[in-house]
């Protein structure tokens, strides 16, 4: 089957809403080190998220909470150093935007200046309508996050389906459509019954980005570790990976400890 596909020199905001326009579906993925994000941005990838996932899949902590504004700084400009087409989105951390829109612009600022980031992504809606208005008017790109939000999981109490009943999925709706109001140039999904995820996708004019979202949207958003098969943990129905690199690697360094131990590495040719 052959699908609509321009090439993009550099991949902006403008390029994600055109996709929308020609129905060309958006590829996005984590990255939160130099490495992984070389590859990824020499893949095609059109947008590389440094979520706050960070905390979970880089530091091990349970939840995205404890990641720093700092520790997102250090991350993305880690990123930003082997970008050359994808657009990157820096998740602007816990506790650095809920409390004022002043210091939620002063956090979106420090991102923005000290890593070389391209847009911010935040997580909520009406809730944070002020700080959300006074990044956009200083300039700064915004992509939204609405369904399950990790920032929240504890007012939640679990990772399960959002929006399945009639008053939450009327909320994100509205939500939705505040934040393509305000200024936002894309909103990701997650976890969310596919025909709201649909509703919702039809009824904006910027992109929508699903995670558990269903296929009916303007593109897919995944992290990076899970694609790859490196997490074992985690299996929630919409994941697919795409390789097992838990156990590829696992075997690779066995291997490779078999050969010191056997003194079979380094050989002749490996040496000087
Ligand atoms: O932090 C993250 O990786 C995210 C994605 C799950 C969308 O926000």
């Amino acid at each position: 089957m052959s699908v609509a596909k321009k090439e993009y020199k550099r991949v902006t905001v403008k390029s994600l809403v055109d996709m929308k326009k020609n129905g060309e579906r958006i590829s996005m993925l984590t990255a939160y080190d130099y490495s992984m994000a070389k590859i990824i941005d020499d893949a095609n990838v059109d947008v590389i998220l440094v979520g706050d996932s960070a905390s979970n899949v880089m530091a091990g902590h349970e939840t995205t909470l404890p990641i720093t504004l700092d520790q997102m700084i250090y991350h993305a400009s880690s990123v930003i150093r082997a970008i050359n087409r994808c657009l990157v989105v820096v998740d602007i951390p816990f506790g650095s935007y809920q409390s004022d829109p002043k210091e939620a612009l002063r956090s979106a600022i420090r991102i923005m200046k000290e890593s070389g980031a391209h847009a911010i992504k935040v997580e909520g809606g009406i809730e944070i309508k002020d700080s959300v208005k006074r990044i956009l008017n200083a300039g700064i790109p915004v992509m939204g996050h609405l369904g399950l939000t990790p920032q929240s999981i504890y007012k939640f109490g679990t990772y399960t389906v959002r929006a399945k009943e009639e008053a939450e999925a009327k909320k994100l709706k509205e939500d939705a459509l505040l934040l393509q109001k305000l200024g936002c140039f894309a909103i990701v999904l997650e976890k969310i019954p596919a025909t709201l995820a649909k509703e919702v996708a039809e009824s904006l004019t910027i992109p929508v980005i699903g995670i558990g979202a269903g296929g009916d949207v303007d593109g897919q958003v995944l992290v990076i570790h899970d694609l790859l098969g490196m997490t074992k943990e985690f299996n929630p129905r919409f994941l697919r990976r795409y390789m097992n690199l838990y156990e590829e690697m696992g075997s690779a360094i066995s291997q490779y400890v078999d050969d010191v131990k056997t003194k079979d590495f380094p050989n002749e040719e490996e040496q000087y």
